[in-house]
């Protein structure tokens, strides 16, 4: 905050101020609203002291409230009385103010301004409450630590950039209601003190004191439930629900957070997919104006690791894997060599302009790629006239001829090479890409690419927890041609599980699910959940699917992260009132915080510090 500002507001003994009640005043405008068609109106007005400023005489205060800033007067020559209080208006001081909309005077107009061309002369004023020096500026452009921000969220929030957030979600949550309710869907609730739902990540547990030992969890997702909907012939379900996952936080993730979450009878992929780009078409258009395509790309999961090394590929810029393990099986170098006998991959990704590249900036690349759990990364700079490289005396001419010509390389460029197992390989290129694509501004901001990933595998094998785990969650369909190799060789069995991706952002993801009883079982048991267990943890959903369950399809959106790409923000935390930090806490309230010990003995629990 400016200094001096911050000494003025200080020296008030906010005591002394004397407040004023509303009595039988009421607002006719928001602060956004008045211009040259209300000249000589007299007006009421209600919102806080943004800034004050004295001019010989005259006192200027810009007048915030939710909808924008209109400039009120203060003037000794019209009312003397409102002048003398005016002078203790502080910052975020709360006010009412009765006066007369002028024109300004010539000079003084403020085109920025919505309401530029006018002010309001103040007849009366009313102080409805002080305020202690807020800890940073009501303006966009702050420069305090997001701690802080959380700490004073309600402040936070008075920020313009804010409030259009807020604005922005409460749009999108009603279009989101009018549209599924127009395609006929109900909206259900469903529990928030329920069992484990697994989605992959910790529980957020409830203890309960009736039954002492016992606990609820907080749902993953609906997932569960939406399905016992589908057997209770609701036929389609929506809901706009919270759900809790105790996990590491990033940027896109709140250990609450919000999904659109939905479920039909009787429907295959294709209608989810129809229903889901007219939802999001319709969202892109209203609330962005952005006209999205009719069809939106869909790739196999096989495809977008081959080409992208991701299942969530960011499409708005190429730098594709070239897969090149044939090419260098041949060479000389002892690294590529061995993967190939391996039965592994030799791919390369080529980045236009790298010869700029330092060999600093190489090393810290190549520790990039180490942390995604590649052994190394070899490079190739094309110099005119010649190759600059640590491993070109092992390539011969011929493998460098077809290198050159499979990958179409020109001078300027590098080309960067893992070897290893193929999933090392996809995923260490795959984010080198985007490490590379962000760092060098690849992507275009303004554009949305979106693609639905489809034909995931079913299981794939977890080395933690030796055992086959669900790529998707157990309750996915297999796809049925493939079902026979379910016992021999599960990993080669796809899913009917499919994800939107949105610019390299999981936004969304569902499958068709399974709705007999027999297939349930039979994929429990190869994802080493034994009998016991199944019937202990999912019992009355097996017992569920016996009693008619029809043929059911389903997917959850992640509400906030769709809105952050939307507003182009770089935290789901912008889009979300009252979010965690990173480290999982609520800076405003505490959470999470101690129970008293009287809390504690009812719930029957005692807590053990961890050393
Ligand atoms: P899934 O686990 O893929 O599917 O979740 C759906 C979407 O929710 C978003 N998401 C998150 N957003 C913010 N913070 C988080 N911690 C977080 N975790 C997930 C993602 C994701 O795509 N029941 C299934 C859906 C179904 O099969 O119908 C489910 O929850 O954008
Ligand atoms: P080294 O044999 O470890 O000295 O590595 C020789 C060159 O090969 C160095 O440029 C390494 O970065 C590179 N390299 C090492 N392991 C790999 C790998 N798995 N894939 C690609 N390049 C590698």
């Amino acid at each position: 905050m400016d200094s001096a500002l911050m000494q003025e507001q200080q020296t008030v003994d906010l005591r002394s101020v004397s407040l004023d009640s509303l009595d039988d005043w009421s607002r006719t405008h928001h602060c956004n609203e008045l211009g040259t068609k209300d000249i000589g109106k007299e007006v009421i007005l209600m919102g806080w002291v943004q800034r004050r400023r004295d001019h010989g005489g005259l006192i200027f205060v810009d007048l915030r409230d939710r909808e924008g800033i209109t400039q009120v007067v203060f003037d000794p020559q019209h009312n003397a009385e409102s002048h003398k209080r005016a002078h203790q208006l502080r910052n975020e001081f709360v006010i009412a103010v009765k006066g007369t909309v002028r024109h300004r005077p010539e000079g003084m107009t403020n085109p920025k301004l919505a309401t530029g061309e006018i002010e309001v002369i103040v007849d009366k004023l009313k102080i409805l409450n002080t305020s202690k020096t807020p800890p940073f500026l009501v303006e966009d452009r702050v420069h305090v630590s997001e701690n802080v921000r959380l700490q004073y969220r309600y402040i936070d929030l008075r920020r313009p950039r804010m409030l259009r957030n807020l604005q922005f979600r409460h749009r999108a949550l009603q279009i989101t209601r009018n549209f599924f309710t127009d395609h006929g869907f109900y909206e259900v609730e469903t529990p928030v003190l329920t069992k484990s739902t697994p989605e992959g990540a910790r529980d957020y547990l409830v203890p309960s004191r009736i039954y002492p030992g016992k606990f609820y969890s907080l749902p993953q997702s609906p997932q569960l439930f939406k399905q016992l909907l589908m057997v209770a012939g609701i036929d389609k379900y929506f809901q706009i629900v919270k759900c809790f996952r105790d996990e590491d936080l990033r940027a896109d993730r709140q250990p609450e957070f919000t999904q659109l979450d939905l479920e039909l009878s009787f429907e295959n992929e294709e209608t989810i997919y129809s229903l889901i780009e007219g939802w999001i078409r319709r969202l892109f258009k209203e609330l962005i104006s952005v006209e999205l395509p009719d069809q939106f790309k869909r790739i196999s999961y096989d495809e977008a690791m081959e080409r992208y090394g991701s299942d969530r590929p960011d499409l708005r810029f190429g730098l594709e894997l070239i897969d090149v393990t044939d090419i260098v099986a041949e060479s000389d170098f002892r690294v590529f060599r061995q993967a190939v006998e391996n039965n592994g991959k030799v791919c390369c990704l080529k980045f236009p302009g790298g010869v700029r590249l330092s060999r600093k900036e190489l090393d810290d690349l190549i520790s990039l790629v180490q942390s995604y759990g590649a052994k190394g990364m070899a490079w190739i700079k094309i110099q005119p006239n010649q190759w600059q490289s640590p491993i070109v005396k092992f390539l011969g001419e011929g493998v460098k001829e077809s290198l050159a010509e499979k990958t179409k390389i020109k001078t300027g460029d590098i080309l960067f090479f893992v070897a290893d197992q193929k999933n090392v390989v996809q995923t260490a290129l795959g984010n080198l890409r985007v490490h590379l694509a962000n760092t060098t501004g690849l992507a275009n901001e303004d554009s949305f690419e979106f693609v639905w990933i489809t034909k995931f595998p079913l299981v794939e094998w977890s080395s933690e927890e030796k055992r086959y785990v669900a790529v998707h969650h157990p309750f996915t369909a297999p796809l049925e041609e493939e079902i026979h190799l379910i016992d021999s060789e599960p990993e080669k069995v796809h899913s009917r599980a499919y994800d939107l991706v949105l610019n390299g952002v999981e936004i969304g993801g569902g499958s068709v699910r399974i709705h007999r009883r027999d297939i349930q079982e039979k994929i429990f048991k190869v994802l080493g959940i034994g009998e016991t267990e199944a019937e202990e943890k999912f019992g009355f959903l097996l017992e569920a699917l016996q009693y008619g369950a029809p043929p059911h399809a389903g997917i959850a959106f992640g509400f906030d992260r769709l809105l952050m790409l939307m507003l182009n923000v770089s935290s789901i935390r912008d889009v979300i009132a009252f979010p965690k930090t990173q480290k999982a806490v609520c800076p405003l309230t505490g959470a999470p915080s101690e129970p008293d010990i009287q809390q504690l003995l009812e719930l029957h629990l005692k807590v053990e510090s961890p050393d």
